[in-house]
């Protein structure tokens, strides 16, 4: 058994496979209807070149997220398993969309809390499925160790690291860590695996918990009703503020929903969506069309016609 799976393991790496943080979304392409992704979004902002790199040895090996592309295209994977899609922008480090197939059976779960990192955002060359805080800094350290980035130069020190490539817990003040897919529409490990900080946005608490919420729990409950699938984008639209003065973390103007219902030869029954402002005041507003959303959100997010959110349905 051992040998065997060392012997995938390297066949894999011999053909390119990295795990979740790849140019594409080919490891989770069912997560999209029709396999197709999100097209024409093309707003993320060029990953954080840290300014202070005199005296770095080995830069290019050691810092975080190094010529990293943005955005990045994570296939979310907890354990061996891959659950959903995420792009994820490197500049504002925020999440813009996660893309999932609903589990419309069965009670929800909300296992555990958010407490996933992506490693694969630091280095490419880390493990490919999420891992907490503790296992995430293990493997950055052993990283370190074994391309002598010394961590007496604070840039390579493993929080460092890490919150250069992505939001970390404490960097959302105020405002709740507002998932993109939602816990609630999965079963055990699918909502598990929806804990990571690569999944979450700064939310407005009360529209997290009022609002949105409500909505999130329709699209469970009554939008879902009928359906053999449920392909399900949630986005945000990224705002002219940030949770803080240095610019990590943008706050996102609004959240937006759309969603494909297909019966079981996967055509299209019905799509919808909403969208909402991220404020105390929001009201979120339901679409009984994609087109009318895709409409609203290109003057939102300031794309063109190549922007849409399913192929077709
Ligand atoms: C909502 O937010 C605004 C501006 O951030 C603030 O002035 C107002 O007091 C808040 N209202 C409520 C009901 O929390």
């Amino acid at each position: 058994m051992v040998t065997l799976s060392l012997l995938s393991l390297c066949l894999l790496s011999l053909l390119g496979v990295r795990g979740e943080v790849a140019p594409n979304f080919d490891n989770c392409e069912d997560s999209f209807f029709r396999n197709t992704p999100v097209s024409g979004l093309k707003i993320a902002l060029p990953t954080p070149i840290e300014p202070n790199t005199q005296g770095l040895v080995n830069p290019a090996k050691c810092l975080s997220a190094y010529n990293a592309a943005s955005p990045a295209y994570i296939c979310q994977r907890n354990g061996n398993n891959y659950y959903f899609a995420t792009l994820y922008d490197h500049g504002r480090r925020i999440p813009l969309y996660s893309a999932y197939q609903m589990d419309i059976e069965g009670v929800p779960g909300r296992e555990g809390s958010i407490v996933y990192y992506e490693p694969q955002l630091v280095h490419p060359d880390l493990p490919p499925e999420q891992m907490d805080k503790i296992e995430s800094s293990r493997e950055i350290g052993k990283y370190n160790q074994n391309n002598e980035c010394l961590e007496r130069s604070p840039q390579y020190q493993r929080k460092y690291k890490l919150g250069w490539s992505q939001a970390l817990n404490e960097n959302f003040g105020s405002y709740d860590r507002g998932h993109l897919n939602p816990a609630g529409h999965h079963k055990e490990d699918a909502s598990k695996a929806t804990m990571t900080h690569t999944n979450v946005a700064p939310q407005d608490r009360k529209m997290n918990k009022g609002p949105w919420n409500r909505y999130e729990t329709r699209l469970k409950d009554v939008l879902s009703a009928g359906c053999s699938k449920m392909y399900v984008v949630t986005g945000v639209v990224p705002g002219d503020t940030w949770v803080d003065q240095n610019k990590r973390v943008n706050v996102p103007s609004h959240y937006w929903n759309a969603y494909c219902c297909t019966d079981n030869n996967d055509n299209p029954l019905r799509s919808g969506g909403a969208l909402g402002p991220n404020t105390n005041l929001s009201v979120v507003t339901e679409y009984n069309s994609v087109t009318d959303l895709e409409t609203e959100l290109r003057r939102l997010l300031n794309v063109d016609n190549n922007f849409n959110i399913f192929n077709g349905c």
